[in-house]
């Protein structure tokens, strides 16, 4: 069995650092799942395909030509990097997100990242559908303006241009979208440690983190 770490939250609640820096401390493989919804939303929206047809969303997903080469991320060859962090790809994430069939064609792909020697998966239902047998589960979780307020500071130094306000409006649009789904909606795993990071810094977060998974695996010297 391949050890998995799991963090899930809401957008800009910091799992996507969290995880990063906790697979680098490992030494284990990452998966960004959301990074996949971000890829099938803008392989739709190239496509011109209809978000409300779940039939033709799930077979853009089925078909996704997505590649990860170190930190580049490819769709048909192309290095969309950028493209799928604007808060637009965002919003198309989450509306495929919510087709059923996108979710199924994606579950296979997010399993074949457990590979020796761990995983770090980040996302909204890692824990809960993915890798519910995880031993470690991490619940992140920040108010929605202090979250808008981190991903204001990522989008600019990205040089992704984006209103605060909008920002706000935008993340708890997504969050309603993401916590009332049908299908695996964001909620915190059964036994999750979960962490308020509101005043809480990365530091601070990570430290936790590694208390837990230090309890978990007691092999591990991290
Ligand atoms: O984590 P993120 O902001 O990159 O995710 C973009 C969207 O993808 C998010 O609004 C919901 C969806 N998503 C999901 O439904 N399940 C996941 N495991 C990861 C992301």
């Amino acid at each position: 069995m391949v050890r998995v770490v799991t963090i899930d939250g809401p957008s800009g609640s910091g799992k996507g650092t969290i995880a990063r820096l906790l697979a680098d401390r490992l030494g284990w493989h990452c998966l960004d799942s959301g990074a996949l919804y971000r890829l099938v939303g803008l392989a739709a929206d190239r496509a011109g395909v209809s978000f409300d047809d779940p039939v033709a969303l799930e077979a853009v997903a089925r078909g996704l030509e997505a590649e990860f080469v170190g930190e580049r991320v490819l769709l048909g060859g192309e290095d969309v990097g950028l493209a799928i962090r604007t808060e637009q790809a965002g919003n198309l994430a989450s509306k495929v997100a919510a087709v059923p069939g996108v979710r199924a064609a994606l579950l296979d792909w997010q399993r074949a990242y457990a590979r020796p020697p761990g995983l770090v998966a980040d996302g909204r239902d890692m824990g809960t559908v993915v890798f519910p047998d995880a031993p470690v589960k991490v619940f992140l979780t920040a108010d929605a303006e202090e979250r808008a307020r981190r991903r204001h500071k990522q989008l600019l130094e990205k040089g992704i241009s984006a209103n605060f306000a909008h920002l706000v409006a935008e993340i708890r649009e997504r969050d309603e979208r993401d916590r009332s789904r049908a299908v695996a909606p964001l909620k915190a795993p059964a036994a999750a440690l979960e962490i308020e990071s509101t005043a809480l810094p990365i530091a601070g977060v990570l430290d936790r983190v590694l208390e837990r998974v230090r309890s978990a695996f007691p092999d591990l010297a991290v």
